[in-house]
């Protein structure tokens, strides 16, 4: 993962590096032209971990009174409605204009971190919560 969007918070980066590989892992599936319940298992397994990734961002947010915390949550409902619609469409007959639309759409999804970059500078500048250095 691109070191930009690392929060520094080992929980949060790894939950990051998670979506990151199953959101790489539905591109490759639909490249392949993957059976159509094998995309679908993926694209369900993302939305949950990013359910569960986002109330946990969403309830860090809070914690450190985040100034941005409307904005924020309304990417992540943005971006939920979004793999909802792809859950939908990943169930529909098989078809090249499936296909295409589906492939435009997930075109997005190795970005869907790139959102957390003020988050992370601000989890970074406050006090409560520093940077890993490593070993101590
Ligand atoms: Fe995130
Ligand atoms: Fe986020």
């Amino acid at each position: 993962m691109d070191a930009q969007y690392q929060t520094g918070i080992d929980e949060i980066d790894a939950q990051h590096l998670e979506i990151e590989q199953v959101a790489n892992a539905v591109i490759e599936a639909v490249a392949a032209k993957d059976a159509w319940h094998s995309v679908h298992y993926l694209v369900v397994r993302l939305y949950e971990l990013l359910r569960f990734h986002f109330a946990v961002e969403e309830s860090l947010m809070r914690i450190i009174s985040f100034p941005d915390v409307v904005e924020h949550k309304r990417v992540h409902d943005e971006i939920l409605q979004t793999i909802e619609r792809m859950k939908v469409a990943t169930l529909e007959p098989k078809g090249e204009a499936v296909r295409g639309r589906l492939a435009q759409e997930f075109s997005f999804l190795p970005h869907i971190v790139d959102h957390d970059r003020k988050l992370a500078d601000f989890v970074v500048g406050f006090g409560g919560l520093a940077r890993q250095q490593g070993g101590a």
